[in-house]
């Protein structure tokens, strides 16, 4: 059979969607027993959003996705597929991607939902740039998006303080000449699934008055563990990932990780020796967004001139499974 040469992917637009409502370190020092000065040194975020009462994570993913559009002059009738990366979906099913498409009226579009903690991001690139190659799609709209202040515990200082609401969205297509993927790759490893878990509501533990008041519909989080575990897998992972595409950890022109805590990517940054000034941080604006984030840090890089057309770009994330996974893409 005669080789086909793989359909090339290129990054068509980005954008992104967060609720006004800002709620600061201040204001959470009312909620629970915290501090500004707490929050920010152990994770180096000083506010996040907030959405109101009655918007929901498709609200947001559809805004992010329909700015995404605009950006590359696309209509929501040209898209073949979308896919969301979200935990915090506004029901279990059916899923935001189907609430998106119908949303922004994306009449001809596939969807559907993509849960991997965090990494979702990067899985859902992943995804749908696998089916752009594979000649199945021409237009896929990826998007992450959460309202993770729905699902986050308001009276557990361990989590309340990290998280925020949002959405940003990335139009990959088919392209000519160079493929813009250069590398993908991601990992899970389940033995570590108490790391990060939302445990009640479903199967393992269906709604009951016990699972409510044991806080069980609540993320449950062992932040030490999360932190000490990216610390150690992420820098031969990425740099791993630079060897597969032929490249040097020093040829990244921009390094856009899961903005979760500025201590983590401090930490990765210099055991791979890479001044810190290449990696986009906007944690301290909105918090860890969790699949949602590495979009947001794209999208305001590309916007305030960080990223420019012909960077190679890291996107890099880590979250509950234990999933953690990389894509190194030319902008
Ligand atoms: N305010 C004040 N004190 C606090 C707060 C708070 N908000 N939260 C915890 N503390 C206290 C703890 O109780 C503890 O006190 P103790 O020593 O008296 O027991 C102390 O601060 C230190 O707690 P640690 O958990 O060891 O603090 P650490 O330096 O590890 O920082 C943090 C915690 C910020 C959560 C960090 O571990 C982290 O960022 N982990 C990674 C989380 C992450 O990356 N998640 C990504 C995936 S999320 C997803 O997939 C949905």
């Amino acid at each position: 059979m005669k080789h086909r040469r793989c359909t090339p992917v290129v990054l068509l637009g980005t954008g992104m969607s967060v609720p006004d409502r800002i709620l600061t370190n201040k204001d959470l020092e009312k909620i629970v027993d915290t501090s500004d000065e707490w929050i920010l040194e152990r994770t180096g975020i000083s506010e996040r959003r907030i959405a109101p009462a009655g918007e929901v994570t498709s609200d947001l993913a559809a805004r992010a996705g329909m700015a995404a559009l605009d950006a590359a002059s696309v209509s929501p009738e040209e898209l073949d597929m979308i896919i969301v990366g979200t935990n915090s979906p506004d029901k279990l099913f059916p899923g935001v991607g189907p609430m998106v498409q119908s949303m922004i009226g994306a009449s001809r579009a596939g969807a559907c939902d993509v849960q991997a903690g965090c990494t979702g991001c990067v899985y859902a690139m992943m995804l749908a740039s696998s089916g752009i190659r594979a000649g199945f799609w021409k237009k896929v709209l990826v998007i992450g998006a959460e309202a993770l202040s729905r699902i986050v515990d308001w009276k557990d200082r361990n989590t309340c303080v990290l998280f925020g609401d949002g959405a940003g969205a990335a139009l990959l297509g088919a392209g000519e000449g160079e493929d813009g993927v250069l590398a993908a790759e991601v990992h899970a490893d389940g033995s570590l699934s108490d790391y990060i878990e939302l445990p009640g509501g479903l199967a393992a533990h269906p709604a009951t008055n016990e699972t409510v008041e044991q806080g069980l519909h609540f993320v449950k989080m062992k932040g030490n563990e999360v932190f000490k575990y990216v610390n150690r897998v992420i820098p031969p992972f990425v740099r791993d990932l630079c060897d597969h595409a032929g490249l040097e950890v020093g040829d990244i022109d921009a390094w856009i990780f899961h903005q979760a805590n500025h201590r983590i990517i401090e930490g990765v940054m210099r055991r791979l020796d890479v001044p810190l000034q290449k990696a986009v941080i906007n944690l301290q604006k909105y918090g860890n967004t969790s699949a949602a984030s590495v979009f947001l840090a794209l999208h305001e890089g590309l916007a305030e001139g960080r990223i420019t057309r012909g960077d190679r770009v890291m996107l890099v994330s880590f979250g509950a499974g234990m999933t953690y996974g990389a894509m190194i893409i030319r902008i």
